[in-house]
């Protein structure tokens, strides 16, 4: 993020500077109960997460709309409604802004951002209004802050937008719909499905449009949640595909070839494996302005897409001679094919679609 949006690189620094000085802002700034941030834990988070986010959304985003079928829809559109959850700070709203406004111009967006701290939600409000708005040249955005905790099964969701979102805006599906980083939060671990939100993107994303839901993965954390979540969002997405058969027009693409493998019934070849996770690497930074680092975090990313769109991308996803890494262990990569008798013969990345289209395939 450090490059790509140096200004609000150095307002974070500032407000680092200003938190007591033997504050342990990597500890604090890491908790799984971000709901109940303090004001200084806030600043803590955007030191440490905020800065990944931003520069995660932002190569997400750009992953997909470099995709030309994918680009050709939202080029298309003249007003792209963006329903963004639990979005903190907003490192992930204004990372999909910026590869907004890469790609695309003269488009108007609405980004209706659910976050339930609503200290995180008025930081979000003020960044966006100094160091976001002023700056973009190619589009017009217009956040919508929706202070609202979201219940376990997304219960009561529905209530909340309907006030601030469908009614006024007369918006009830949208373009875009992202959920980054909250599914281990402390308030609904446990409690929340990705069923849930498969369901619901379901319901409401419109067909030939793009989903993103991305959370940290981390094999050493002390949350049995953060160690399984990829394997509970595969078996979930194939438990939900087999109830919601032709109702169902959300096609999860990456990772590949993980959900291909489960949906065909080859689940036996995944035994052993410990969860498929990128990793993407941001150069911070550190407090004392001594040296930068890099700040490194594994994540596991869920790419969709909707209704015809999603049926023709998946189809590119099908090379059996093509070795996706899935995940890096113990400094090796770790390669999939989709049916693990066939021989390797090119190798991928198991979440990125960009030079999977049907022109390079
Ligand atoms: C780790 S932060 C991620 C923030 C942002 N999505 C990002 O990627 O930078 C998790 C966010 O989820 C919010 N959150 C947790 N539980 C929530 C709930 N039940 N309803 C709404 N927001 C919630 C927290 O307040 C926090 O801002």
């Amino acid at each position: 993020m450090r490059h790509l949006n140096p200004t609000l690189y150095e307002v974070i620094q500032e407000w680092a500077n200003d938190l007591p000085i033997d504050y342990e802002v990597q500890r604090e700034g890491n908790t799984r109960d971000n709901l109940h941030n303090s004001k200084e834990k806030i600043v803590a988070c955007l030191i440490e997460q905020f800065p990944m986010s931003y520069r995660q959304s932002y190569e997400v985003y750009s992953d997909l709309f470099n995709q030309s079928e994918i680009f050709s829809v939202y080029h298309s559109l003249d007003t792209i409604n963006v329903l963004a959850m639990a979005t903190g700070s907003g490192g992930d709203v204004f990372g999909l802004i910026h590869a907004f406004e890469k790609y695309f111009k003269g488009k108007t967006i609405h980004i209706f951002s659910v976050e339930g701290n609503e200290d995180a939600l008025q930081s979000q409000t003020n960044l966006f209004k100094r160091y976001i708005e002023g700056n973009l040249i190619a589009n017009k955005v217009q956040l919508v802050p929706i202070p609202a905790v979201i219940q376990p099964g997304l219960r009561g969701l529905k209530e909340e937008l309907k006030d601030r979102c469908f009614t006024p805006y007369g918006v009830e599906k949208f373009d875009l719909m992202h959920g980054f980083k909250w599914m281990n939060e402390k308030s609904i671990r446990g409690w929340f499905h990705p069923y849930h939100f498969y369901a619901f993107f379901n319901y409401h994303l419109l067909p030939d449009r793009v989903a993103v839901w991305l959370e940290t993965v981390d094999l050493k954390s002390q949350y049995q949640g953060d160690r399984s979540l990829s394997q509970r969002a595969i078996f979930d997405y194939v438990k939900y595909c087999h109830h919601f058969q032709e109702k169902n027009h959300l096609m999860a693409l990456t990772p590949t070839p993980c959900i291909a493998r489960h949906l065909s019934g080859k689940r036996k070849q995944c035994e052993g494996c410990l969860g498929c996770f990128d990793e993407i690497d941001t150069y911070v930074k550190s407090m004392d302005e001594r040296a930068n680092r890099w700040q490194g975090q594994s994540i596991f990313v869920m790419k969709f897409a909707s209704g015809p769109l999603g049926r023709e991308l998946s189809k590119y996803l099908q090379d059996e001679h093509v070795g996706y890494q899935t995940a890096f262990f113990n400094g090796q990569p770790h390669f999939c094919t989709l049916n693990s008798t066939k021989e390797m013969k090119k190798v991928a990345n198991a979440f990125v679609l960009g030079n999977l289209s049907k022109q390079e395939s």
